[in-house]
């Protein structure tokens, strides 16, 4: 039997923020926060690169580690990298799954998005042995420091269904909610360490 392959995603999605407007109201949040400093993991780059590229523009000292599954979206950062390589430094993007997430290869985080849980993952990503979006969630928030805010995007397709992820984080103790940000629904970490 041939070997499952990765479930990528065959996009290469447009900012457009009638349509999703996630990525902005995160850049809303930072400057709302006027966050600085700060390393960010971001769910979904999209082929616009919007919150890479704007962190990595904007003079605050951002960093952010992003995560693709769409093999076009990753190649745009390629040549975003090639014409701006003073990026390179602020915005790192990578190809891979986020059910494949391994917390030994990720930094200590200040801001995490979880705009996409339970949007994608199927039975597909069941091939391989994927985690599922709470473990993602959970392994996510264990690298967030104490203090370190954790977002999700309520106007997703798949909100709903992720509502049972989150409210199974917040029962961990891990996370308290501090309330909503325009469509973010946002979470602060406490110091509970998180299994
Ligand atoms: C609908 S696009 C949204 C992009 C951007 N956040 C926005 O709102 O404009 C979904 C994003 O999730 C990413 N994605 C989908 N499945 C993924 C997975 N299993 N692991 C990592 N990223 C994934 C896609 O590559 C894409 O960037």
């Amino acid at each position: 039997m041939a070997a499952a392959e990765m479930h990528i995603y065959r996009d290469n999605w447009a900012f457009d923020e009638k349509v999703c407007p996630c990525d902005a109201h995160l850049m809303d949040f930072i400057a709302d926060r006027d966050i600085r400093d700060a390393t960010i993991y971001h769910f979904g780059t999209g082929g616009h690169h919007l919150v890479g590229r704007r962190c990595a523009e904007d003079g605050r000292g951002n960093s952010v580690l992003a995560i693709t599954a769409s093999p076009q979206e990753y190649d745009e950062y390629v040549k975003l990298l090639i014409a701006n390589p003073s990026m390179a430094g602020a915005y790192v993007a990578y190809f891979g799954d986020i059910y494949m997430l391994n917390p030994k290869l990720t930094p200590e985080l200040d801001v995490v998005t979880l705009f996409h849980s339970r949007e994608f993952r199927s039975e597909r990503n069941d091939a391989y042995g994927a985690l599922t979006d709470l473990d993602v969630m959970k392994r996510l928030a264990g690298r967030t420091k104490s203090g370190g805010h954790i977002l999700f995007y309520t106007g997703s397709f798949a909100y709903n269904a992720a509502i049972a992820d989150i409210d199974a984080l917040k029962a961990t103790g891990a996370v308290e909610e501090i309330g909503l940000f325009k469509t973010l629904r946002v979470f602060r970490r406490t110091d509970k360490p998180i299994a």
